[in-house]
């Protein structure tokens, strides 16, 4: 059963601003539980593309992802018994994710499995509501930034290296129109929580973010 006595890390932030990399090396340092939510709107995204659910049919999106058939094996994420952690990267998923990220029913669809990934010794969430909405007590908030050239460079690479094909021009398009839908939405708006540590990634390095976040770790009560 997930304690609130279990330590948690939360790194929210903006769409390619590192976070992943940075909470999953500070969850490998620290032996803690590593939860990407993000991931979790991509395979709905995913599930809901393959079906053709229409985005205007609220009810369905809901049941989508309140039946999202998913395991986490490591750096492989499976959908019902596929591995899809390639398939959920493409930036048509991504898109579709803050689309249906927007609706509180799908939110609230995923409220309850977020929370089961607080297992012991602790766990390090990345998105972008972990500090306001999913875990407001954690014992550390962290708010990750980075300037959109070095965020769609960062993501960029990210494509080029998982086999899709990617240009600059489109991606700082893309990850402009996304943060203002995350920032702009009702439901959990991308937002720094109240006490959250704020870090501009934009000139160093993901292993600098972590020193730093593992400080301010050390610094900090866990709760
Ligand atoms: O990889 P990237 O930072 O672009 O996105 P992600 O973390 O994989 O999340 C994909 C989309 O899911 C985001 O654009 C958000 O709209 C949504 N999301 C959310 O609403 N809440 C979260 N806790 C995590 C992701």
């Amino acid at each position: 059963m997930p304690s609130p006595h279990i330590p948690v890390i939360t790194i929210d932030g903006p769409t390619a601003s590192g976070k992943g990399t940075v909470a999953q090396k500070v969850a490998q340092h620290l032996g803690f539980h590593y939860l990407d939510s993000g991931a979790l709107y991509r395979l709905t995204a995913l599930s809901v593309m393959r079906r053709a659910i229409p985005l205007d049919d609220e009810h369905a999106l809901a049941k989508a992802a309140e039946h999202l058939h998913c395991h986490f094996n490591g750096a492989h994420i499976f959908l019902a018994n596929e591995d899809v952690s390639n398939d959920i990267r493409a930036e048509a998923v991504g898109n579709l994710a803050s689309k249906i990220a927007a609706i509180p029913t799908v939110r609230q669809a995923l409220f309850g499995l977020q929370l089961s990934f607080r297992q012991h010794p602790g766990l390090v969430a990345d998105g972008r509501d972990m500090g306001t909405v999913i875990f407001p007590h954690a014992g550390l908030k962290v708010f990750l930034t980075a300037s959109v050239q070095a965020r769609a460079l960062r993501r960029h690479k990210q494509l080029i290296d998982k086999g899709f094909s990617a240009n600059m021009e489109d991606l700082s398009k893309d990850l402009t129109e996304r943060d203002a839908r995350d920032s702009n939405r009702s439901s959990a708006p991308l937002k720094a929580a109240e006490g959250a540590y704020l870090l501009d990634t934009s000139a160093m390095t993901a292993d600098q973010a972590v020193e730093q976040v593992l400080s301010w770790y050390a610094a900090a009560k866990p709760v």
